[in-house]
């Protein structure tokens, strides 16, 4: 069943919710002229290219070419539905609003919200039987041994799936759950040849995966047993993304926002125990590597990152394989060295919380620091060779860093420790400097060629702005878009997304809406629209137009139009030239001096 919202309603959510206030709450803007500045929320940068208009309720990226409205703001950032999102404004304004959030009015809502209530049912379930029956009680002495405390087996609603193959299985049946369903959700396994269901989790300490509404969607869990296994996951299912999901990032996320830092551990058992030495701002992936995807998600919570992996050979490699892609990104990162052979947890136990917080945590190395531990490692400095490579390479770290001064800084350390000329130093890292900055710029064009939608404000040609200013105009006011509707007499935009942009704004008025850009982003339902449509926006300084403009505008569309037939001429003419078909060729050069006659 689909929920409509009554569009009054959402008028009367919009008029209460401005969008300055709401994007405020994600992001420091700051007032220049007509419009609100700040760092954008959706991609990692360092100068001011998110804009927010209040006067047209809409906000708009000129670097990802990110845009919507408060509505679409507030479902990008934080990755729900329309719904959604005009349920959170309606109840901080106030707005009685009587919608059912948990099911989006998708067609799956019954399947997806059968998925959750299980999980929801089956935490609970494990937690009460790891903590208070006799078949937890094993679980429980493991996990009290070693050093888990009552309070963060509550906080973290640790649980235990007893060793059977039909324990989970019969509740959810005897639940009226549809066990195929349940299979679907990762819970079961289907066994093919009985056509029947077993457990998946079996003998193993639960714990659940949260999504950023603090919904359970997915489990992993421990083996109490040896087994081949430690860790056994959900399946990727549709509640369960694995390159989208971070463990206790929903509990952290307070805490990073307040430190402005989040701690990357390998794993579950390193969150908590860090959490419960008092470092509350650490996450961990579901034992997978950490990708972009993950980096985006929390660029948008704080800029600094502190790598915390184990500190065995392949934690310190991970570690710096994560530095590399957060440092490439251009966020902070810095890594945090335990000695050799400890994870954060076995230190935490051998050394307490102070000192985890103090010498790992707080003591964390820069970017740079960590590569010259890193390269350093195993090398012999009493062989040339060995060392000579080591230089080499540091000398190339440093400059990648972004910053002269910090580049500098690190190059008189090097001179000092290797007994070396600054100077020469100096001038091979500004040759460095150069390269880089040339290989990064060619990566960067072929980024941006690759995207329709991330072009850079490069010149654009005429026809395009006179497409866009038409848009701008019939944005406007509903009977200047009707009168250029006439005008254009059936003549279409060149560029589709354009054509397209038109043909919804027609109908968007024809149903009797007003004119209001914001509430138009609402009935485009494709990002890549709402995208120009924003862009469009932000750059339109709304001066009445006049009817030459107007003239002018659908002119320069045609003009174009035939500028390509010519060029298609024109080629045609040479192909029939090479064929030696001069009869075609003389006749396409009479059409191509009437078509630059009339240009
Ligand atoms: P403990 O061994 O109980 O201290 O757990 P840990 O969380 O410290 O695990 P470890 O450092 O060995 O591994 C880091 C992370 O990798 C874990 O938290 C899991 O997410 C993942 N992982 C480890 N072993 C497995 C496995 O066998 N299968 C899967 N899928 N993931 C695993
Ligand atoms: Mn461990």
């Amino acid at each position: 069943m689909s929920q409509r919202i009554p569009e009054e309603t959402v008028l009367e959510i919009k008029n209460k919710n401005d969008i300055v206030d709401i994007v405020g709450e994600y992001v420091q803007l700051k007032k220049q002229g007509r419009n609100y500045f700040g760092l954008c929320p959706f991609h990692g940068e360092k100068t001011s290219s998110f804009s927010v208009a209040a006067d047209k309720q809409i906000f708009h990226c000129f670097g990802c070419g990110a845009g919507g409205n408060v509505f679409s703001f507030l479902m990008d950032i934080e990755g729900i539905s329309f719904v959604e999102a005009a349920k959170k404004l309606a109840d901080r304004s106030g707005v009685p609003l009587d919608v059912d959030v948990s099911s989006n009015g998708e067609k799956q809502h019954s399947a997806l919200n059968d998925m959750l209530e299980a999980h929801e049912f089956l935490r609970g379930l494990y937690h009460t039987v790891l903590l208070k029956t006799k078949q937890g009680e094993e679980a429980l002495k493991y996990l009290l041994n070693r050093g888990f405390t009552k309070d963060s087996i509550e906080k973290f609603q640790i649980g235990y799936a007893i060793d059977s193959w039909n324990y989970t299985t019969d509740l959810l049946s005897k639940k009226g759950y549809s066990l195929d369903r349940m299979e679907q959700a990762g819970l079961l396994i289907k066994r093919e040849t009985e056509n029947s269901y077993v457990d998946r989790f079996r003998h193993r300490i639960m714990f659940p995966i949260l999504d950023r509404q603090g919904k359970t969607i997915a489990f992993s869990g421990r083996a109490l047993a040896s087994d081949e296994n430690k860790y056994l996951n959900s399946p990727e299912t549709v509640l369960f993304n694995k390159s989208k999901v971070l463990y206790n990032f929903q509990n952290a996320r307070a805490s990073i926002r307040k430190r402005d830092a989040v701690v990357l551990f390998e794993g579950f058992a390193d969150v908590i125990s860090a959490d419960r030495a008092g470092v509350d701002n650490g996450i961990a992936t579901m034992g997978t590597a950490f990708t972009n995807e993950h980096l985006q998600i929390l660029s948008r919570t704080t800029k600094n990152f502190i790598v915390c992996y184990d500190a065995d050979n392949a934690g310190i490699n991970a570690a710096n394989k994560v530095a590399d892609l957060i440092h490439h990104h251009r966020l902070n990162v810095r890594i945090a060295v335990m000695p050799e052979g400890y994870d954060p947890d076995e230190f935490i136990r051998s050394f307490g919380a102070e000192k985890f917080q103090n010498e790992v945590i707080s003591a964390a190395n820069s970017y740079i620091s960590f590569k010259m531990f890193y390269h350093r490692r195993g090398k012999n400095f009493t062989n040339d060779s060995e060392k000579m490579v080591y230089i080499e390479t540091i000398l190339e770290e440093i400059a990648k860093l972004y910053n002269e001064v910090e580049r500098d800084y690190y190059l008189r350390l090097i001179a000092e420790e290797f007994n070396l000329s600054i100077d020469a130093l100096l001038r091979q890292n500004r040759k460095m400097v150069k390269q880089n900055n040339k290989e990064h710029q060619k990566k960067e064009e072929r980024n941006f060629s690759n995207d329709v939608f991330v072009k850079k404000s490069k010149l654009k040609p005429a026809y395009q702005v006179a497409e866009e200013n038409l848009i701008s105009f019939m944005l406007r006011d509903r009977l200047l878009a009707d009168k250029i509707n006439q005008k254009l007499n059936g003549e279409t935009m060149l560029d589709v997304r354009h054509q397209a942009i038109i043909m919804y704004l027609i109908s968007y008025y024809n149903e009797g809406r007003p004119a209001d850009t914001s509430l138009f982003l609402n009935y485009l339902q494709n990002q890549a629209l709402r995208m120009v449509v924003t862009e469009i926006e932000m750059k339109s300084l709304h001066l009445e137009p006049s009817e030459k403009e107007i003239n002018d505008c659908i002119s320069q569309i045609g003009k174009q139009k035939q500028l390509e037939v010519l060029q298609q001429k024109e080629h045609e003419q040479k192909e029939a030239e090479r064929k030696k078909d001069f009869n075609l060729a003389s006749q396409l050069a009479l059409e191509i001096i009437e078509i630059k006659k009339s240009l």
